[in-house]
């Protein structure tokens, strides 16, 4: 990893979780520590980060590299892109879902009041290094949220990669997860992103099982986001057999895959309460329903519906 940036003017941001192991000293670049949690995923943290950026004299030529999950590379990009008008930044993502999903594709920011991700910009890192060897240390409960994730990208586009990284989520822990999945997961995602940068189109494939994932985040806190999402899939699997766009039986053995790496299927309340919380959503920014629906295991479309009172 060491080979990728300059020794002379790379900062490293890095999640807290590294601190102790000392794992990041061998690096020899000053580091700037962040507390993973979104009660730290604050405009706060970035402007404490600018201070100590000041404190180092950083300047345009500075290099920044974001060690650690989604919320360091969030942060780190978010403070790359408004330092000095911009700094060159790379990202090493330390958790599956920030391998195969937040450190990919130039989105960042910080939360806002009690709103997620509601300041940010789009800005892409310079490189992504993956090392799944992070991964060895991950609490099983992070790495499933990243098999959510990670699942929900290849049903979008590789029926083989989705059946590989079940079993390898099936089997013995902790899970030995093959780089290879998790580039393929990252280059579906990068090639959708490249199709449509500002996410106005093809990129909105991404949000599959998140229109029900996020009425479930609204409804309950039972569920981390991940969590949420698989259950979002599972619900959308049968939205689709509703709508003749799937068949029943791939609905089925999506459930049944999800069921068998431990991931959650059935919504926390009842889907009622969680179609009214979606509706209340739209009425209010007068938008259509947007679901994104599989039609079979590697294909997924966009599905749109008009709000009625
Ligand atoms: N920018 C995007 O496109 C995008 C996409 C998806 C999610 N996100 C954001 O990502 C964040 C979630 O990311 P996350 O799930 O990676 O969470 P996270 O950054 O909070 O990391 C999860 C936990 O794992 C710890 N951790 C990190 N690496 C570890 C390792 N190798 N071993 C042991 N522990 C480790 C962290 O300290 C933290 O406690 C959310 O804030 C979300 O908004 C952004």
């Amino acid at each position: 990893m060491a080979d990728l940036f300059p020794r002379t003017g790379t900062i490293l941001i890095a999640d807290a979780c590294f601190r102790e192991s000392g794992r990041l000293d061998a690096l020899g670049c000053p580091i700037l520590w962040v507390t993973a949690s979104e009660q730290e995923k604050t405009l706060a943290t970035v402007e404490r980060l600018i201070t100590q950026l000041l404190e180092r004299q950083a300047d345009r030529d500075t290099f920044l590299i974001g060690v650690g999950g989604g919320i360091t590379t969030d942060i780190t990009g978010f403070t790359a892109a408004i330092y000095k008008r911009g700094l060159r930044f790379g990202l090493v993502p330390t958790t599956l879902l920030a391998q195969v999903d937040a450190a990919i594709g130039g989105k960042n920011g910080v939360n806002f009041d009690r709103y997620k991700n509601m300041v940010g910009t789009f800005r892409q890192a310079e490189f992504v290094y993956i090392d799944t060897d992070f991964l060895q240390t991950l609490p099983p409960r992070e790495l499933r949220c990243g098999a959510a994730e990670m699942l929900k990208t290849f049903l979008l586009a590789d029926a083989r990669a989705y059946e590989e990284a079940v079993r390898v989520f099936q089997g013995p822990q902790p899970v030995q997860m093959p780089e290879r999945l998790v580039r393929r997961a990252a280059e579906i995602k990068y090639s959708l992103v490249e199709q449509d940068p500002e996410d106005h189109g093809v990129r909105q494939l991404l949000n599959l099982g998140h229109t029900f994932g996020h009425a479930i985040e609204k409804c309950s806190t039972q569920y981390e986001h991940g969590e949420a999402v698989a259950i979002g899939i599972v619900m959308a699997a049968r939205m689709a057999c509703e709508k003749g766009l799937m068949r029943p039986e791939e609905a089925q053995r999506i459930r049944a895959d999800f069921v068998s790496v431990g991931l959650p299927v059935e919504p926390p309340v009842p889907e009622e309460q969680l179609r009214a919380a979606i509706l209340q959503d739209k009425k209010r920014s007068g938008s259509t329903l947007k679901f994104v629906l599989p039609e079979t295991i590697g294909h997924a479309r966009l599905w749109e519906e008009s709000v009625t009172a």
